[in-house]
């Protein structure tokens, strides 16, 4: 297992297996039912492609197992070493319509998305909670670049070193374009306080109607602890020398807040006073605390 050292595609960091085959990514052309769910990577992204796949099921987890891989729909930008398939093999083989993920910020996703109005879900979550969840992925996920020390970590955050570059950059980058390309843009901390409205509010971004009953079933299948237990969306899949779940779960706290076990007042008055810079040409609610 390696982990794979980071090169700039367009000044963005990504990984070099991505950045080798960027091109082809880049040239990706997508059908027009297709939706894509955007993230900065630890925000939320399993937990949506859940409740979008339960809603598109009417709710019926037996069906969603009929899922293209283990863990859902395919990152768009993912490439594995062979024999695993890339993101893009794996879309090429599925019928519309089709559920891709994807990290990339909102200038390198590949324009045939915008040019044949394809739906977009981004979900953002709080920079600090963002970064401890990112940490301990980095931690565990042995193909990841090595995260160092927490304070250091802290400092790579701020400076956009981190694979998939700048979660400033990433959440504003989706924040100016949801009106224009229609993006459902939401926040995690409102995932976690009213997981039935935000449950209801996808579905009617996706044109879909569903029982209160079958809501229900969704908020609960999609719960932590049960996402926790369910093999379709904890990465038990993936074999331990790449997860190595031992070391922090994939499934990790799922929290808002959890940050204030881990930075010190100091570094937390120093974040905050960076974030204040890299955030003022923006107005985007996040909150820390729920
Ligand atoms: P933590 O590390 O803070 O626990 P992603 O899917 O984008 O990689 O994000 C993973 C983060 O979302 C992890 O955060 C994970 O625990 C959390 N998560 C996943 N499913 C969740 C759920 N149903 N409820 C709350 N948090 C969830």
């Amino acid at each position: 297992i390696t982990r794979f050292p980071l090169i700039p595609v367009r000044g963005v960091p990504l990984m070099n297996y991505i950045a080798n085959n960027w091109d082809s990514i880049w040239d990706f052309c997508p059908d027009p039912s297709d939706l894509l769910i955007a993230t900065y990577p630890k925000a939320g992204t399993t937990w949506t492609q859940e409740i979008v796949d339960l809603l598109l099921h009417n709710g019926d987890a037996e069906a969603c197992k009929r899922a293209p891989t283990p863990v859902r729909s395919p990152f768009l930008e993912i490439f594995s070493p062979p024999p695993i398939p890339s993101g893009l093999d794996l879309l090429e083989k599925m019928d519309p319509p089709r559920v891709i993920k994807t990290h990339l910020p909102f200038q390198l996703v590949p324009p045939g998305f915008w040019e044949n109005k394809c739906k977009a879900i981004y979900v953002a979550r709080n920079a600090k909670d963002n970064l401890v969840s990112y940490y301990y992925f980095d931690l565990m996920n042995q193909t990841q670049p090595e995260p160092g020390p927490f304070g250091g970590y802290i400092h790579k955050f701020m400076q956009g070193q981190l694979s998939w570059g700048s979660w400033y950059d990433h959440v504003k980058g989706y924040w100016l374009e949801r009106e224009k390309r229609n993006i459902l843009y939401l926040f995690y901390e409102d995932m976690k306080e009213n997981p039935r409205r935000e449950v209801e509010r996808i579905m009617k971004y996706l044109d879909l109607s569903v029982s209160d009953e079958v809501i229900s079933q969704i908020v609960e299948l999609t719960s932590f602890k049960n996402m926790k237990e369910n093999p379709m969306a904890n990465y038990s899949c993936v074999p331990s020398p790449v997860f190595d779940q031992s070391i922090s779960p994939f499934m990790r706290k799922g929290e808002v807040g959890d940050w204030k076990n881990h930075f010190t007042a100091e570094q937390s008055k120093l974040f905050d006073e960076d974030y204040e810079k890299q955030m003022k040409d923006v107005d985007i609610p996040f909150r820390t605390l729920i």
